[in-house]
């Protein structure tokens, strides 16, 4: 460590959190719960699309699907982790319920487009869900706000990869 930075005074310390009402607290945790599922629900749709695709424009799409199933699981495991941290409780699959409409496999195998844009509108999901739970931990739990942006940006790298597919595929037709 340089000289300088040894002797240098410590900056002020950030503002502490203040303690988290009940209501909040619940609040967060239900968030993250919904986050949670949403996760869920974007790998089940993953798999099912890196799967039934067809066509040799499909490929690239895939590989990006398979390999994103495994960051959204994780995704799932750290939003678990953090609810049981915070006392509250993940829940098994009859708690769950579908919402992802527009990410359902299409008819047709070769419809790769209606994929990307379902993938696209996941994404944005997931963003706007990340959005609303940082600010709902603004001051009072920095530890789950600093997981949902860690979250949230890789959320927008996957959204932005997506928008690059679109316009690649709108180009061609
Ligand atoms: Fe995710
Ligand atoms: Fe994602």
């Amino acid at each position: 460590m340089a000289r300088s930075e040894e002797t240098k005074k410590p900056s002020a310390p950030a503002p502490a959190a203040r303690a988290a009402s009940a209501s909040t607290k619940k609040a967060i945790i239900d968030a993250l719960n919904k986050a949670y599922w949403m996760e869920v629900e974007t790998t089940i749709n993953y798999i099912a699309n890196s799967i039934n695709l067809d066509g040799v424009r499909a490929e690239e799409i895939k590989k990006s699907l398979a390999t994103d199933i495994t960051v959204e699981i994780g995704h799932a495991q750290t939003l678990g982790r953090r609810i049981h941290e915070l006392g509250g409780r993940v829940q098994g699959s009859m708690a769950f319920a579908a919402a992802q409409k527009t990410l359902q496999p299409p008819r047709a195998a070769t419809d790769v487009k209606a994929v990307i844009r379902g993938v696209i509108e996941a994404e944005n999901a997931a963003i706007r869900q990340y959005n609303e739970t940082i600010r709902l931990c603004e001051g009072v739990d920095y530890v789950t706000q600093d997981i949902c942006v860690r979250l949230l940006g890789e959320e927008e790298s996957h959204c932005r990869e997506f928008l690059g597919f679109l316009r690649e595929y709108e180009r061609k037709g």
